[in-house]
């Protein structure tokens, strides 16, 4: 079976780019990652990528006049890697028309908030000031929004009494890197199903 094709976009760290990466290399998803797509040159996920051997295209938003210049390039890379799907871990940008008209429903991302709670930045910052008992993890598909596409998945956990913001960004980070490559193997399978003619005829029956 030819495995589907994915790109992962990130500015940062990059731990989801890697628990994405050693669940490809163990043979538990029917995907491998052709790309990793970064927007900060020097972040730390670069690092990762070059230990895995997955092939970088990094540029600098600031070097374009518009968001639709880069996207041009970004899609021309993930025409030339045949990418089938896009995957959010950590891209720091909200995607422009360019990009969404091509993946139509095929852009997923990660956020580690129980979604339409604190959506944006600091996720997990913004739930220790707010003083929620319950936080988690959402997967959902991206469209022109701040974090406000459909919900794909959701997992929660209970916040600890006085937990600093270090503590529960890694207690969500331990769900995030469990929750995501399981949520790419179902959704990139029943996408693809929906794409075969036989599966379309085998549900209109
Ligand atoms: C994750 O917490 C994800 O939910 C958010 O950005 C963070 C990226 O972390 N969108 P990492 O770079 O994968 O470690």
């Amino acid at each position: 079976m030819t495995k589907t094709k994915i790109a992962v976009f990130a500015s940062g760290t990059g731990s989801n780019f890697e628990s994405v990466q050693k669940e490809v290399e163990s043979g538990n998803l029917d995907s491998e990652i052709a790309l990793l797509v970064c927007d900060k040159p020097g972040a730390k996920v670069l690092e990762k990528a070059e230990f895995y051997q997955v092939p970088t295209f990094v540029f600098n938003a600031k070097q374009y006049n518009s968001k639709s210049e880069f996207e041009y390039e970004i899609l021309n890379e993930l025409e030339k890697y045949k990418v089938e799907w896009i995957v959010l871990a950590g891209y720091m940008r909200l995607i422009g028309s360019t990009l969404l008209d091509s993946y139509h429903q095929r852009i997923i991302n990660i956020h580690p908030s129980l979604l339409p709670s604190f959506p944006g930045k600091d996720a997990v910052g913004q739930a220790i000031a707010a003083g929620v008992k319950v936080t988690g993890v959402t997967i959902h598909l991206v469209d022109e929004g701040m974090d406000t596409g459909k919900i794909v998945e959701q997992e929660s956990l209970r916040v600890i009494d006085k937990e600093s913001r270090e503590s529960l960004q890694l207690r969500i980070q331990e769900i995030e890197h469990r929750l995501f490559p399981s949520v790419i193997q179902s959704l990139i399978l029943a996408g693809n199903m929906k794409g075969d003619p036989l599966y379309e005829e085998k549900s209109a029956t």
